[in-house]
């Protein structure tokens, strides 16, 4: 890399350490207090070991910087080793009816056909009645991990004899939580030395309210684990059974299944509608017969589910909040009886359709990214402010849409014929056709199937003609 590349990020007394020299041995070197290089410095040393062309690789970093450099300082701070930002498209779905209610779902997604088909599903059902929704719980829970090999009553004695001490000791950490109507709601101890031998847990079981309590719960358990041990060792019965003792960590648990919520629509069966092959009975029936088929095949559950993830995931990113803690809960949900199966279920009950998903959601609409990234205020104005519930619901409605879009697709018309119609931008975009040509074929492949060879057989014609003309 010449020195003018790096001008603007390395200060000037340091530019010549910073000097492009090809060296491909680079590539299995390791770097010591990478950290504690300034940003431009890190840039430079990606660049340089790991890019073909690392002037133009900084340009594209850089490209995606924002000018605003109080916003960039933001971002820059959310993570270690920020070199630039990554964008994803932020969009929005109109027309959600969620009990009698009004919503705009704010969703941050990269695939072309998501957004759209969350506002049709949101069209169709805003027609027959909308969606209901019903918080069913909202705990969440935490753990201690520990090994005891000694006396299993004696430790179960123990643990009742010293059961309120320990929340005490907790007490000035969930005060806060507890006027907010939160706090430390159960503490048991488990006997888990069945499933591994002398596993023992303090399992503790919190209301967050609004957060989603990661911090809130991850603190309370350090102590409760600390407050334990201390208890224990200054107890003369347990120390008296010589037994070995360890706290091995606290931690939240991801696994949130009763922190539930249900989004349910319905409509008599004769509202839905026909296509040129089925009736609306018709249409009903292979609906339920394809939820039925991801309720009984694992290979088809998780394809099912990842297309109600698509709506989940797409409001759980625009809403700040963690999408892996949310995907781990979800499908260890979804195996719960032994077998992976769906998260969404459908009925016709004396000619009524019913659709309904009952999932998992542990969201906050306060702490974490909620009160610092631009975009995630918006959303959360965008939804009205939500409280956390009012978000689960939300949530769950965004995978319920979905699925009954993929579905509805699935069942009729396939889903390669909208998702390709939707895609059809990306193809032009890769094929880099400019807006001209990307006009005429858009107009084109109303009315042709889109695949990858047929576009740029298209584009390839289109061009010969104009070169032509
Ligand atoms: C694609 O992202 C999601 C679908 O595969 C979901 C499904 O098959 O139900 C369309």
């Amino acid at each position: 890399m010449g020195i003018k590349g790096i001008q603007s990020i390395i200060p000037k007394e340091r530019q010549k350490d910073f000097i492009f020299v090809k060296n491909t041995a680079m590539h299995s070197k390791t770097i010591e207090k990478f950290s504690k290089l300034s940003k431009g410095e890190k840039m430079v040393w990606v660049a340089r070991n790991f890019f073909d062309n690392p002037e133009a690789g900084l340009q594209v970093l850089k490209q995606y910087w924002n000018q605003d450099d109080a916003l960039q300082k933001l971002h820059d701070e959310f993570i270690e080793n920020t070199l630039s930002n990554f964008y994803l498209p932020f969009g929005v779905a109109p027309n959600f009816l969620i009990n009698d209610e009004l919503y705009v779902l704010p969703m941050v997604i990269e695939e072309s056909s998501v957004v759209a088909a969350a506002s049709r599903a949101a069209k169709f059902w805003l027609k027959r009645g909308g969606f209901k929704t019903e918080v069913i719980s909202t705990a969440k829970t935490g753990q201690v991990h520990f090994t005891y090999n000694g006396n299993h009553q004696l430790l179960q004695a123990f643990f009742l004899r010293v059961k309120d001490r320990l929340v005490a000791e907790v007490a000035p950490l969930t005060t806060n939580m507890q006027k907010r109507g939160g706090g430390l709601t159960n503490l048991t101890l488990v006997d888990k030395t069945h499933e591994l031998e002398n596993y023992f847990q303090l399992s503790a079981t919190f209301e967050t309210c609004d957060a989603m309590g990661a911090n809130f719960i991850n603190s309370c358990l350090e102590q409760l684990a600390q407050s334990w041990q201390y208890v224990y060792k200054q107890d003369a019965e347990m120390q008296a059974q010589n037994a070995d003792f360890s706290i091995v960590m606290s931690i939240l648990s991801n696994y949130t299944p009763d922190c539930l919520v249900r989004a349910t629509v319905c409509c008599p069966v004769a509202d839905l509608e026909a296509t040129e092959d089925l009736s609306p009975k018709a249409f009903a029936e292979k609906f339920v017969q394809a939820v039925k088929i991801a309720e009984a095949s694992p290979y088809r559950a998780v394809t099912h589910n990842k297309g109600i993830m698509n709506g989940v995931d797409a409001l759980v990113l625009a809403t700040g909040n963690d999408f892996r803690a949310v995907e781990a809960g979800v499908h260890a949900f979804a195996a719960k009886d032994g077998r992976y199966q769906s998260l969404t279920h459908a009925k016709i009950e004396n000619d009524i359709f019913y659709f309904w998903i009952e999932i998992p959601l542990a969201l906050g609409t306060v702490g974490g990214l909620t009160g610092l990234h631009p975009l995630v205020k918006l959303s959360h104005e965008i939804l009205g402010h939500p409280n956390a519930k009012k978000l689960m619901e939300i949530t769950a409605v965004a995978g319920l849409a979905q699925n009954f879009a993929a579905l509805n697709a699935l069942v009729t018309s396939g889903i390669q014929k909208g998702h390709m119609k939707m895609h059809l931008l990306n193809i032009l975009n890769q094929l880099k056709a400019n807006e001209v040509e990307k006009l005429t074929l858009i107009e084109y492949f109303k009315t042709h199937i889109v695949s990858f060879t047929e576009v740029s057989v298209q584009l390839e014609k289109l061009r010969q003609v104009s070169t032509i003309n």
